[in-house]
């Protein structure tokens, strides 16, 4: 691993046994993500929440980190919210649509960003599904707009086949066209680097528990400011309001910054662990992870490229991949192969009519070396 070797020591302990290649799944944790849980843990066991005052530190601090990770103008932009499916459906039913809109989808996108717009159909709005499958998919997905297309809703990278959307290009696109972009960006933060501003994304979310390597239930919600006070509000309570420590106030207004998406109690421990998890990343280098993640993939091209049974189902194409292999064998059925992997320890899943490889940056040679002649000698 190069240069971020140092960094890294110790920081990853999956058991020995496990070739660990689902982190488009659920992540294990780095070692400073179990320790900062584990101290919150002994901070709440011995003195509750004497210190308070600290947590919401800690909590506003997130939002700047997150803020600088993916190049927000300010924390004011970031919401901490529950997950990636809440944060789309906010989107879907706060957007001020008019009946006759329309949302412009692909074909690939997981349940959660597919039904979040569906679920618009009674209100007037419509959704058009496009394939991807084309030389030039960004052009496509523009192809696909008409007058009444208000926004194209996407996965940064797809997370069954693990194609990898040149999000700059169609921020561009959308820019032209007037059309907002809402990006779900959980297959792909915390591999490559997503410059909001850059790439003209109007809305972003991600859970942390898959290439952010924080648990599942505290996401990170960006809503550029120009949507803010236009998406209408569902959730209400203490925290969203401006001034939400003044419990005695009658008359409130939510909270100008992208707090007022966070209806009430933060998930501190959530915060506390992501915290962590972003600041190893950050220690690292998104590029660094990506240039290493790349590597990973690059590998597993070439080694089903000389395999003798397995075929490849993904995209090699330089740009159209990030950290998601999908693998087929030539003659055995993919549950037969996937349990097979399973029993012999190596943790993948099941997507895209083939294994799902998806193993992070720290992950060595050895072990793909390991997984795919397992799978490619059964
Ligand atoms: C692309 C994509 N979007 C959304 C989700 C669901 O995320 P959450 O559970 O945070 O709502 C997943 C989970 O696998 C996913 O792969």
């Amino acid at each position: 691993m190069g240069n971020t070797n140092n960094l890294v020591v110790n920081q990853f302990q999956v058991s020995k046994h496990l070739i660990y290649l689902n982190h488009a799944a659920v992540a294990p944790w780095p070692k400073c993500t179990a320790d900062a849980v584990k101290s919150f843990a002994d901070e709440c066991l011995h003195e509750g929440a004497k210190h308070y005052p600290r947590w919401a530190e800690t909590e506003q601090a997130l939002r700047a980190q997150l803020a600088q990770f993916i190049h927000a103008p300010s924390p004011d932009d970031i919401a901490l919210v529950k997950n990636t499916s809440e944060a789309l459906s906010m989107v879907a039913h706060g957007f001020p649509w008019q009946a006759g809109d329309n949302v412009v989808i692909s074909d690939q996108e997981f349940p959660s960003n597919r039904i979040a717009w569906e679920s618009l159909v009674p209100q007037g709005v419509s959704v058009t599904q496009v394939s991807l499958e084309s030389a030039d998919p960004e052009q496509v997905l523009i192809d696909a707009c008409d007058a009444k297309t208000r926004l194209i809703s996407i996965s940064s990278v797809e997370y069954a086949s693990g194609f990898r959307v040149d999000l700059k290009r169609l921020g561009a696109l959308c820019k032209q066209k007037n059309i907002a972009l809402c990006v779900d960006a959980i297959q792909g933060l915390g591999v490559f680097d997503h410059d909001v501003q850059n790439m003209n994304i109007d809305f972003l979310m991600a859970d942390a528990h898959k290439w952010l390597l924080a648990p599942e239930g505290i996401a990170v919600f960006y809503c550029s400011e120009k949507w803010r006070d236009q998406l209408q509000l569902h959730e209400f309570g203490w925290h969203m309001m401006q001034d939400h420590y003044d419990f005695n106030q009658r008359d409130w207004q939510p909270a100008q910054s992208a707090r007022r998406f966070e209806c009430g109690s933060p998930n501190m421990l959530g915060i506390y662990a992501l915290k962590a998890s972003l600041s190893l990343i950050q220690d690292v280098g998104i590029d660094n992870i990506e240039r290493q993640v790349l590597q990973n993939s690059e590998l597993l091209f070439r080694l089903i490229r000389e395999s003798k049974n397995l075929v490849l189902l993904s995209s090699m194409e330089k740009g159209r991949y990030a950290g998601i292999v999908v693998i087929k064998h030539k003659q055995l059925d993919t549950e037969t192969l996937h349990q097979y992997l399973m029993k012999n320890n190596v943790i993948c899943a099941m997507r895209g009519g083939g294994i799902r490889f998806s193993p992070h940056f720290y992950i060595g040679e050895h072990a793909l070396r390991t997984a795919v002649e397992l799978a490619d000698n059964l």
